[in-house]
């Protein structure tokens, strides 16, 4: 029936999306040689490009209980994303982090863990990534990168468990 190609294509895209996505947010831990950097050899991204109206980051303090204030269930408050002990203000993507977002398992926290493991399973959403391999490292070196890019930086987590403290 007219059904078949619709469901087709849908098949194909969500793994497409996931490959794609994946090769982006991977990019540069793909091609570790400093001299591959050049503009040209950036693919085009479904990512949102990077931001060209970010304020000076801000120092403010953030206990891991505070954070959670701002993990999207409050309409009226910012949100929060932590990586890697920077707190980073996500509210413009509340589709995204806010309640019921596809990525609202990121708000109110540092779940750097799960950034580096490509993973969006709640028990991964923790700021201890330090059993993470160095590959894992580098594509939460690379969120990391890609947040500071995008969004404005608020503070500091200041309560990150002493194994990730000094790494
Ligand atoms: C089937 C699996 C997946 C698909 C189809 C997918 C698709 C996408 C798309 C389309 C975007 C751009 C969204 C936008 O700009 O609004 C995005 C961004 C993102 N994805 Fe995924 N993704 C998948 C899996 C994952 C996983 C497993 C993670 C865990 C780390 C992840 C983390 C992120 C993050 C942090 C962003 C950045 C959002 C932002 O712009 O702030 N994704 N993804």
């Amino acid at each position: 029936m007219t059904s078949y190609p619709i469901v087709s294509a849908l098949l194909l895209a969500v793994p497409a999306l996931f490959i794609y996505h994946r090769v982006t947010a991977q990019r540069t831990s793909a091609t570790p040689s400093p001299t591959t950097e050049k503009p040209e050899e950036k693919p085009k991204s479904i990512m949102q490009p990077a931001a060209t109206d970010l304020a000076p980051p801000k120092d403010d303090p953030f206990t891991q209980e505070q954070l959670k204030e701002f993990d999207g269930s409050d309409v009226s408050k910012p949100i929060y994303v932590a990586i890697k002990g920077t707190v980073f203000d996500v509210t413009r993507k509340r589709d995204t982090y806010g309640k019921g977002g596809s990525y609202n398992l990121f708000a109110g926290k540092d779940a750097s863990k799960a950034l580096g493991k490509s993973s969006l399973k709640e028990e991964d959403a923790s700021p201890d990534y330090s059993d993470l391999p160095n590959t894992e490292r580098k594509v939460l070196d690379d969120w990391h990168a890609f947040f500071v890019k995008r969004y404005n930086i608020v503070g500091k987590v200041t309560d990150l468990p002493a194994v990730v403290a000094n790494l």
